[in-house]
């Protein structure tokens, strides 16, 4: 067994490599020409990449492409996607461009506001933290001063702190409880400062407040973090149409779609079991963007499942309804992004992003990425409901299986035109694949 192993990130990335191919793979040359593969050509570049992180010894590649024709709130836009699964970028541009002719997307934000706490033990008479906070505020507020300066320049900064007693759910337990307005900042690093300034200061005032006892002083603080859960941080994101312009299929009247677009929604706003699926979806557009963006989108993915259960079950994002003969469907979610700092700044490929996207504030590109999340929605519950989703999605894998099966390229030019008229099963490819070799 091997063993293991200290001063790893000490190593260099040869030395790194050597370890890893030596002890963990079979085949060592065969494993380190792949990963010297997935290095960057130019040496500035992959030594960015080298440096995001620890003990980085290559990259693994996304595929990114471009979906067209988004007419969001007027303006057209291209959209920048990196995602590894075949149809989505195919769903997107079929939404944009069915939506393009009909008005195209609305969109606008709700709120901006992010969150942060400071988690903290107090082990005393908790009525005397009312009057400790009315004192402790406007010192919480002039110590982080210098924080929050070139943020208030920006029109950002501390929007309000409160103090929380949660001692009916855990003992002894309290926080502030801080808001804060970022800008076009994602505002992490600026937040996590302002709050870990908030504790040194709620610590030193608790040991110097007359009114406290010797363990009351003793203030714990547990921990200072940002939340991910931002719901006043939100977008909406809408299409409409008449009825009867939802012409989608040659087998459904469009009042007949309309109807079971709406009760797909129905269902999944009452079944988690298609609430995940259904979401899943609405991220496999969200993620993409939020990625070829530079933002991070696990903190994304953390703060849109829990709105998608604010109300005590998880439940559809997106909604759809008809009244008056228009056919409504639109999308509320937290989306806490940022278009300055972090990757934005650092990425070069990121950045060209951004330009595709006319360089967008935070607002701009909260709202995009909702309609891209909506799009998404829209092209899998609109072919759920008519066609299936085998049928478009297994047309896009198509190319994914004849690569497994190590087709040529006359091969793959031969099949592609065969299965346009034929279901794609990765069992069918094999036969085509053996007969034209045949
Ligand atoms: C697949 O990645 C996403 C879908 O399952 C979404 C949905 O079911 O709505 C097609």
């Amino acid at each position: 067994m091997t063993k293991p192993i200290s001063g790893f990130s000490k190593l260099t990335k040869e030395e790194k490599i050597d370890w890893v191919t030596d002890n963990f793979t079979q085949n060592t040359a065969q494993s380190k020409k792949i990963l010297q593969t997935y290095w960057n050509q130019d040496k500035s570049v992959q030594q960015l990449h080298d440096e995001f992180i620890e003990n980085t010894i290559t990259n693994l590649y996304v595929p990114q492409g471009i979906a067209p024709n988004f007419l969001i709130n007027d303006t057209l836009y291209v959209i920048p996607m990196a995602i590894e699964e075949s149809s989505v970028i195919a769903a997107a541009s079929k939404a944009a461009k069915f939506w393009l002719n009909r008005g195209g997307f609305k969109a606008e934000i709700l709120g901006t506001e992010k969150v942060g706490q400071v988690h903290f033990i107090f082990k005393g008479d908790a009525k005397k933290l009312n009057p400790f906070f009315t004192y402790l505020k406007p010192i919480l507020i002039a110590e982080s001063a210098s924080l929050t300066t070139s943020m208030e320049k920006r029109g950002g900064g501390i929007t309000d702190i409160v103090l929380k007693d949660k001692t009916d759910e855990l003992a002894d337990y309290f926080q502030l409880h801080a808001t804060f307005e970022t800008k076009d900042a994602m505002g992490a690093n600026f937040i996590n400062s302002c709050l870990e300034q908030f504790a040194t200061t709620l610590k030193k005032e608790a040991t110097k407040y007359a009114d406290f006892s010797a363990q009351e002083k003793d203030v714990e603080i547990v921990m200072s973090i940002l939340s991910n859960y931002v719901p006043n941080c939100t977008v909406r994101a809408e299409v409409s149409c008449p009825v009867e312009d939802l012409n989608l299929s040659a087998e459904l009247t469009p009042q007949h779609t309309a109807e079971k677009i709406i009760q797909a929604i129905k269902i999944a706003q009452i079944e988690p079991y298609r609430a995940v699926t259904h979401n899943k979806g609405i991220m496999n557009g969200i993620d993409a963007v939020v990625l070829a963006t530079g933002n991070d989108f696990r903190a994304i993915e953390a703060g849109v499942h829990a709105y998608a259960c604010r109300n005590g079950r998880y439940s559809s994002l997106t909604h759809a309804e008809i009244e008056n003969g228009i056919f409504k469907f639109w999308i509320e979610l937290p989306l806490a992004l940022g278009t300055v700092g972090g990757l934005t700044n650092l990425h070069p490929l990121v950045k060209l992003n951004l330009e595709m996207l006319q360089r967008p504030s935070a607002k701009e590109l909260m709202q995009i990425v909702a309609v891209a999340g909506l799009a998404q929605n829209f092209a899998a519950v609109s072919s759920l409901v008519t066609t299936g989703i085998q049928k478009g999605h297994m047309k896009m894998h198509l190319l994914n299986i004849l690569n497994q099966l190590g087709a040529n390229e006359n091969e793959k030019a031969i099949l592609v035109e065969h299965f346009k008229t034929n279901p794609v099963t990765h069992h069918g490819v094999e036969i085509q694949l053996s007969t034209i070799r045949k």
